[in-house]
């Protein structure tokens, strides 16, 4: 099934008379099962793109489809869900709630979560998924008093949690050694190779030829590498 295709998007900031135009033409299609790489320097847009399709930012022009529906076309409850359900984030800055707990940051997905789940089920999921990314440990520890690595396997945590449809993974490695980060990158593979899909920036050319497709970002524009 077509997870998501986007035709064209754009996005355009506007602050007072400074304008940046982002992203030009974010084109790209994923169906189950696919991941694709997104490289590119520093400011070309990635995050921009990655936040487009998350519903997260919306376009300043062109289509997006999830699951074939037509974004444009969704509730302010449905784009809710689809953020909550659908979509796993690992955004760029982590934004972790640093008052509050391990534990608590993984849980929140769960408490907005439509499925109403029990306590004690939400305790079983999250102590599952820190035990994938290896941070039991920490669950009673404060977000604000974890390493750089630890901070981004919270995050990475807390996109896993509500057994997403497509992960959106802006940079999931970049404070991790090599090792951990390539435990984690078999971790998120082993999801894809269970049907979901994976849309991930990275700057490390290792990790990106490791999906099955590869976009190159320039100046706001998508250009697919190769297949
Ligand atoms: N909210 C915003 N308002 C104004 N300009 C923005 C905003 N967000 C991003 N930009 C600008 O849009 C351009 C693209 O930013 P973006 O964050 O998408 O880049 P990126 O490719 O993710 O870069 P990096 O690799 O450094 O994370 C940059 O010039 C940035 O300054
Ligand atoms: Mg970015």
């Amino acid at each position: 099934m077509m997870l998501i295709k986007a035709v064209s998007l754009q996005k355009e900031f506007v602050h007072g008379d400074n304008r940046t135009h982002a992203v030009k033409d974010g084109s790209l299609e994923m169906t189950n099962g696919e991941s694709i790489a997104i490289t590119g320097p520093s400011g070309c847009g990635k995050t921009t793109l990655t936040n487009m399709i998350g519903l997260i930012l919306t376009p300043s022009k062109g289509e997006l489809y999830i699951e074939g529906k037509d974004a444009k076309t969704f509730s302010t409850k449905q784009t809710a869900e689809y953020r909550n359900k659908f979509f796993g984030y690992i955004v760029q800055d982590f934004a972790l709630l640093e008052n509050y707990t391990v534990r608590k940051n993984v849980e929140i997905p769960l408490l907005y979560s439509s499925e109403r789940l029990g306590a004690r089920e939400r305790k079983k999921r999250v102590q599952e998924v820190l035990t994938k990314v290896g941070l039991t440990d920490k669950i009673n520890v404060l977000a604000r008093n974890l390493s750089g690595g630890q901070r981004q396997r919270v995050a990475i945590a807390r996109a896993l949690v509500n057994n997403p449809q497509v992960i959106l993974a802006d940079e999931p490695t970049g404070s991790l050694d090599s090792e951990t980060g390539q435990g984690i990158i078999k971790l998120i593979m082993d999801l894809v190779a269970e049907g979901k899909g994976l849309l991930m920036v990275t700057h490390n050319p290792e990790i990106a030829r490791q999906c099955d497709y590869q976009i190159n970002m320039i100046d706001g524009m998508t250009n697919l590498m190769y297949a």
